[in-house]
């Protein structure tokens, strides 16, 4: 049987999508991926996210293109939020740190766009804020489900890049937490094989590295 075929818009370009498909589907297949930035296509980097407007009226929306599927007379509009280079964590992070790394945190004008605007449901005001007392341990469970998405960033006049500082007190307080048995069992088990691995991305050619690539992906595991 043959698939319904629905039309959609991304960008001002019609294209013909398979109905059920995702719409980062049917533009790789109407030759149009450069339109989006994909980077996990599953939903959790957030590269992907797209503007939506519907043809029957519904109120518009934010999504991720590599997981929506598409509708006839869907309008897609691609949301490009430039990457940023994120400031390294540090160990034991504390107030005055993250402070000291993003005065940003203090702008915060409460107008609550950013929670608004975030697709996961974060209470990124109520996050900056809890920044600001540093209480960090309540901000880094907060941005949990956090996809990077940027909406947060791209929608806060104030520049207080909200998400960049969750994240940085996600991994400040996550390479804080010492796990002495793993880590001397996967020092020993791991470095000579790391090492190698490396030389091996650093030196080989494209083709060997995407042998390699596939093979992790099937493997789950470097073969040296
Ligand atoms: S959008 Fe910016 S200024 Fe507004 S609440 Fe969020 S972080 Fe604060
Ligand atoms: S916190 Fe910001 S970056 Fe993270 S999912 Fe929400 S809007 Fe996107
Ligand atoms: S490509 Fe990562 S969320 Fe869509």
């Amino acid at each position: 049987m043959e698939t319904k075929k629905v039309n959609i818009t991304v960008a001002g370009k019609t294209i013909q999508a398979r109905e059920g498909e995702t719409i980062i589907h049917a533009l790789w297949q109407s030759g149009l991926g450069h339109e989006i930035q994909t980077g996990c296509v599953g939903g959790v980097c957030g590269a992907c996210t797209v503007t939506l407007r519907f043809a029957d009226g519904r109120q518009g929306s934010t999504d991720l293109a590599c997981l929506r599927p598409v509708e006839e007379g869907m309008e897609v509009f691609p949301f490009p939020v430039d990457a940023l280079a994120s400031p390294p964590p540090v160990s034991d992070p504390n107030e005055d740190q993250l402070r000291a790394t993003f005065p940003t945190v203090d702008r915060c004008t409460k107008c609550d766009n950013c929670t608004i605007a975030c697709p996961m449901g974060i209470p990124v005001m109520d996050s900056v804020l809890r920044m600001q007392k540093g209480q960090l341990e309540a901000v880094a469970e907060d941005f949990t489900t956090c996809i990077h998405c940027g909406l947060c960033r791209a929608v806060c006049e104030d520049k207080v890049l909200p998400h960049t500082m969750g994240i940085w007190v996600r991994r400040s307080l996550g390479m804080s937490v010492d796990h002495p048995v793993l880590d001397q069992a996967s020092k020993a088990e791991m470095s000579d094989r790391e090492e190698l691995e490396w030389e091996h991305l650093l030196n080989c050619d494209d083709e060997e590295r995407l042998k390699r690539a596939k093979n992790f992906r099937k493997e789950g595991t470097i073969v040296l």
